[in-house]
């Protein structure tokens, strides 16, 4: 297949993340490792990320013209991405809890990890795509189990979405598609410090929140949505 980038498919890896990043250091070009399974695969904050009966492990190793500064833009173009993808191959509506969360029903189906420094960035982005007896907050994209060509094509998708995103530029980042697909925005949140309606995504990838002392902006961490629609 004549990509940007080079693929290479694996049997059972630690992470994908490593994977993508060992594999590229012999190559110039960007880096997509595609693996069976996981046996250390990692979510955001150190989480362990708990393997289905069948998912999609996939990490993307590249080096980004992105500005530092704009590297939590990266994660949201990456939720409009891996969406657009899982929506072009199965039928089910997804929604992004703020910032990278991608949600069918209010549960969790998938979840973006981006690790890096300076321009080098890894990008994994893992599948909940079947599962016959999920976790109490997850879900899966399928009823059954996929025929392998799925699992292929559903990350080459979001890695061409997302190098199409990236190539337009931190300034033309999917703000309203990923507002359109928001399911953080009007819902009650909640931190460390306090909480508030969620209101709007500034031009940032920041969370607009209304709090009783007044509106602010949550650009970094972990906000937790209660289950309310107030
Ligand atoms: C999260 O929701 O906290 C992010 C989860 C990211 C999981 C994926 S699976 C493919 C890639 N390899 C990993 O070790 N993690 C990411």
């Amino acid at each position: 297949m004549d990509t940007p980038y080079d693929i290479v498919r694996l049997g059972t890896v630690e992470s994908t993340q490593d994977a993508a990043r060992a594999a590229r250091a012999s190559s110039t070009r960007a880096m997509l490792v595609i693996a069976d399974s996981q046996t250390k695969g990692r979510g955001r904050q150190g989480r362990v990320w708990v393997e289905p009966d069948a998912a999609l492990y996939s990490s993307l190793a590249l080096d980004s013209v992105w500005p530092v500064v704009t590297r939590a833009l990266i994660t949201l173009c990456t939720a409009v991405a891996l969406s657009d993808a899982i929506e072009g191959e199965a039928d089910v509506r997804t929604e992004i809890k703020w910032p990278n969360d991608l949600l069918v029903r209010g549960k969790k189906v998938a979840g973006i990890l981006v690790e890096g420094s300076g321009d080098e960035i890894t990008i994994g982005c893992g599948v909940n795509l079947w599962w016959r007896s999920p976790m109490d907050f997850a879900a899966a994209v399928l009823d059954d189990r996929p025929d392998d060509g799925l699992i292929e094509r559903l990350a080459i998708a979001w890695v061409d979405n997302l190098l199409g995103h990236l190539a337009r530029g931190p300034e033309n980042w999917p703000r309203q598609p990923y507002l359109d697909r928001s399911w953080t925005v009007g819902r009650t949140v909640r931190w460390d410090e306090g909480s508030g309606k969620a209101l709007d995504i500034d031009a940032a990838g920041g969370l607009i929140v209304e709090t009783p002392s007044g509106i602010i902006t949550i650009t970094a961490g972990e906000v937790h949505t209660t289950r309310s629609e107030d």
